[in-house]
């Protein structure tokens, strides 16, 4: 469930499905072996393996940035202490939540959570306050090192856009 590509994969699962049910219906109708399904099935099950480590098709950042604001997002982003927050965001969650993640290890954005573009740090505002805002669940072990002052900015941002 962790790629962006699980639809895509979910997808040809069921199509696996239907190789394995063709084979058994061709047998159960005595129409003979039809063998191919097999190769089939097997080239599905590698495209799947693959999928689910290849990174998403999220497109890029410029891409992301030229996308206007929804109202939702604007909402935010035109709230008190947005520009401060962004700052923060770029600064300490980013690197990770990015859609070329330049944290090592990592292939793309954990969760799906992507936090670089002003769209998206308005859009997951209410994360942003609940996971590095009120608690300290982000980032892991605090690993970035986010001072306190800077979740009660996250906080105070949220809350004057809610
Ligand atoms: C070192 C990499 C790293 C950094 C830096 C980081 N995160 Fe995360 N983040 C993760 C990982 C890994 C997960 C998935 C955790 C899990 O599966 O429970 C995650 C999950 C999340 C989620 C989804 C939580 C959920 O359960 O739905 C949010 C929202 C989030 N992070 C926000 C942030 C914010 C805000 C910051 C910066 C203050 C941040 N992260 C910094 C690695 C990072």
């Amino acid at each position: 469930f962790g790629t962006p590509n699980a639809w895509i994969i979910a997808c040809l699962v069921f199509l696996i499905g239907v190789t394995i049910r063709h084979y058994f219906n061709s047998i159960h109708a005595r129409k003979g072996r039809p063998n191919w399904t097999w190769a089939v099935t097997v080239i599905l099950f590698i495209a799947i393996a693959w999928l689910s480590s290849a990174p998403g098709f999220d497109g890029d950042v410029e891409q992301a940035e030229a996308v206007p604001l929804t109202r939702y997002e604007m909402r935010f982003a035109q709230a008190e202490g947005f520009e401060q927050a962004h700052e923060i965001v770029q600064g300490r969650c980013a690197m990770c939540h990015a859609r070329a993640p330049a944290w090592d290890g990592l292939r793309w954005a954990p969760k799906g959570v992507l936090l670089e573009t002003r769209a998206d740090v308005a859009r997951n505002a209410r994360a942003i306050y609940l996971q590095a805002g009120v608690s300290h669940a982000m980032p892991p072990a605090n690993i970035t090192d986010i001072p306190q002052e800077d979740r009660a900015l996250l906080t105070a941002w949220y809350r004057a856009g809610q």
